[in-house]
């Protein structure tokens, strides 16, 4: 299982910053195949990062795959504001990030929403990263495994045969774009709890699902956080929105 280390540039840079990025970041990681490095752009850039993408892929070897920060379940029809997987699969998109936080709390997306859109997803050939994770509150209240574990059932109802074909993020909301990081031991008690859980869901078969952390994730903490044993990767939000900044992360996971 090869380490995913993604970004997220959520509502962040235009057409123009997005090629400038790829210019600057693409030499960096030039045949660097032990990692997976993956860079969800916002919808309006993708077509322009495809192409950049595919051109520096005819000029030297790549494993920079695309992402998408969302998508909608249906394949086309009246859904004003929406983007369909059809959509996604003409950019070849690789990944697609579903149930981000910020898609709950501030969109009011619901588990049974995430879940379509997981099965969607998987239907059309893309790969859903599922983002999971607990409210400062309920960490408080003790609740944090109870709420992940409800997160993930609901999410993958009628697809836990096709964990292959995932990835999730745990990100503890408490810890996104706050500069609080989850301590490496309150990462790992997670992960190992979503590890067991999937391979109990998906009868053993979970050996490609990778289960990546986020939240203030950045060039300092990368190190310990990766060392952990069941963290397979990162998501990383505004680490990543400098291309040097992120390069910086993959280095710290490629000392691992
Ligand atoms: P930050 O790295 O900015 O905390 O964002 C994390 C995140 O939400 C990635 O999806």
């Amino acid at each position: 299982m090869k380490y995913l280390i993604a970004a997220n540039w959520k509502m962040n840079k235009t057409v123009a910053d997005t090629l400038e990025y790829l210019e600057l970041f693409l030499p960096s990681v030039k045949d660097l195949f032990e990692i997976e490095i993956m860079i969800a752009p916002p919808f309006t850039a993708l077509s322009s990062a495809s192409i950049k993408l595919d051109t520096a892929k005819k000029e030297g070897e790549y494993n920079v795959k695309l992402g998408a920060q969302n998508m909608y379940y249906e394949e086309k029809g009246a859904f004003t504001g929406e983007i369909s997987p059809l959509m996604l699969n003409e950019l070849q998109v690789d990944y697609v990030i579903l149930g981000h936080s910020e898609r709950r709390h501030i969109f009011g997306e619901k588990d049974e929403l995430i879940n379509k859109k997981m099965f969607s997803a998987i239907e059309h050939g893309l790969r859903p990263i599922l983002c999971v994770g607990e409210t400062l509150e309920e960490r408080e209240l003790g609740k944090t495994l109870n709420v992940v574990e409800a997160q993930i059932r609901k999410a993958l109802a009628g697809i836990e045969k096709d964990m292959q074909f995932l990835d999730i993020a745990y990100e503890p909301v408490w810890a996104i774009g706050t500069g609080k990081n989850a301590t490496p031991g309150q990462a790992e008690e997670v992960h190992k709890f979503i590890r067991s859980l999937i391979n109990e869901m998906s009868k053993g078969n979970d050996d490609k699902t990778r289960i990546l952390y986020g939240g203030s994730v950045n060039e300092n903490n990368a190190g310990d956080l990766i060392k952990q044993p069941n963290v397979n990767g990162f998501l990383v939000g505004s680490a990543s929105l400098d291309p040097e900044r992120f390069y910086k992360i993959i280095t710290k996971v490629l000392e691992v």
